[in-house]
């Protein structure tokens, strides 16, 4: 959340005593001079402090959800379970939301957070976040899948994707399964590029979303949360 809106929340003062104290040079961020309101911060990921004196907040949860085929990525619907729907009660806080979208029918791996400007932050471009994808296809891929690929796909409107990095698993003349590594989340942008190199995505699931990876543990349907190593990984995002 804003620094500002943190320091409010830790009963600092009215908006006006808190703009005062990042002013007059009160405010540090682990250990740096803050002066910024508008300065993304998270008190489980940062020492966030008055004076010396530690703020202490609630911190922001981080689930890494492996999403099943059926299930929305909202945050609420009227015909369908929502990812939301997926976390128990205990865990459930105010503001839950998923960082992205995967289709209906797509599976895997999902982050779900109650810090929403974290989340927008990683799915800024400014950020490239690379998606790793498992593909399956009604069709033959070629070797010359991986150029088309890499030169950057059109799509029939126009739209020129960024290069992505497939890597051929198997193919055959009506199956074919790879992985696909993307840096952007247009709509539905890994089964228009399959689309546009003529066969269709009969099967999708996200592997890796930035430095998080699903495991083959962590059952479909199920989460956990981000481990102390993860959530470091996380302050990139502040910046
Ligand atoms: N690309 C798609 O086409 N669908 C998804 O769910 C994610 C990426």
């Amino acid at each position: 959340m804003r620094l500002d809106k943190c320091l409010e929340k830790a009963g600092l003062g009215s908006r006006k005593q808190i703009k005062t104290l990042l002013k007059s040079r009160q405010v540090t961020v682990d250990g740096m001079l803050a002066t910024a309101g508008s300065q993304i911060v998270d008190s489980g990921l940062q020492v966030i402090e008055v004076n010396g004196k530690k703020v202490d907040l609630e911190a922001a949860v981080y689930y890494l959800l492996n999403k099943p085929a059926g299930v929305v990525s909202a945050v609420s619907d009227a015909a369908h379970q929502t990812v939301i729907d997926l976390i128990a009660e205990k865990d459930r806080r105010a503001g839950l939301y998923p960082i992205g979208r995967l289709d209906r029918d797509t599976e895997g791996l999902l982050l779900i957070t109650n810090n929403g400007p974290l989340g927008f932050r990683m799915l800024h471009p400014k950020y490239h976040v690379d998606k790793v994808y498992e593909v399956e296809v009604n069709g033959f891929l070629a070797p010359d899948a991986v150029t088309f690929f890499k030169n950057g796909v059109e799509f029939l409107d126009g739209t020129v994707c960024q290069p992505a990095i497939l890597e051929i698993l198997s193919a055959d003349i009506s199956f074919s399964r790879a992985r696909i590594r993307i840096s952007e989340g247009k709509f539905h942008q890994v089964k228009k590029m399959f689309l546009a190199y003529g066969v269709k995505v009969t099967y999708l699931k996200r592997i890796a979303f930035g430095p998080f990876v699903l495991e083959d543990d962590l059952a479909v349907g199920t989460y956990r949360e981000l481990t102390s190593r993860e959530k470091e990984a996380l302050k990139e995002f502040l910046d």
